[in-house]
């Protein structure tokens, strides 16, 4: 794949063990789902690290009164993709408790690989925030990319995508669609099958993480 400057692969020993429990068949719901918040703490932690809009106050130590700065309040808003998406907003909430969140339901035509929009409810005043888009998982590409361009209609300017596992097709086709969105994928697989699944990947992300196979 090429480098996209606006393409971040973490490639972290830490993420790294714990993809490689996610990806196990053998691996619980449970775990599996705890493992999708565990892993989508960190990569927040990165991926927020510049461009988080922050404010400064004033605080009083019990030795005198200085400056700080703190994240703005009601800057974030995370907006998961339906269904997998949901895995992740928990794991976002610890790092920033009071985000808020918007829904976008999409399914991937079976036959066509095609995004589907099914369900769109997003906060008020959502286009002056900092938007996170979660997903746990970028295939083609189709879902991100729909999602991205929805978000831009309703006129938000500063996206982010975070994405656990990602295909080189997907990911540059994100890349190149959207080049003012900064994308972050834990781990690159290797390619796509004829069913449009992420090889080596997970399986169904949806599937694992709420029991429905
Ligand atoms: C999965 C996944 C992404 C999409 C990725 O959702 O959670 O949204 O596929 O594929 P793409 O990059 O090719 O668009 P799915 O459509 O299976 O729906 P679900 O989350 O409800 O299971
Ligand atoms: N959606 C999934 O849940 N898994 C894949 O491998 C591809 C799309």
């Amino acid at each position: 794949m090429k480098n996209y400057e606006n393409v971040v692969i973490f490639d972290h020993p830490l993420i790294r063990h714990k993809i490689a429990i996610l990806r196990d068949e053998k691996t619980s719901m449970k775990e599996f789902r705890e493992l999708v918040e565990e892993i989508t703490t960190l990569m927040t932690y990165e991926s927020m690290k510049d461009g988080v809009p922050t404010e400064e106050i004033t605080v009083k130590t019990p030795l005198e009164t200085c400056r700080q700065q703190v994240v703005a309040d009601n800057s974030v808003v995370i907006v998961p993709i339906l269904r997998a998406g949901l895995g992740m907003v928990n794991g976002v909430h610890v790092l920033f408790p009071s985000a808020r969140v918007g829904h976008i339901g999409m399914y991937r035509n079976e036959e066509t690989l095609k995004p589907e929009t099914y369900y769109c409810k997003l906060p008020e005043g959502i286009e002056d925030k900092f938007v996170l888009v979660v997903d746990p998982m970028l295939a083609t590409g189709g879902s991100a990319c729909d999602a991205i361009a929805l978000l831009k209609e309703r006129g938000c300017k500063h996206i982010r995508f975070m994405s656990i596992i990602g295909a080189p097709e997907g990911v540059s086709r994100v890349a190149e669609t959207h080049p003012d969105v900064k994308i972050y994928v834990s781990t690159l697989d290797r390619c796509l099958n004829e069913n449009g699944y992420i090889l080596p990947g997970l399986g169904d992300a949806g599937d694992r993480l709420f029991g429905t196979k």
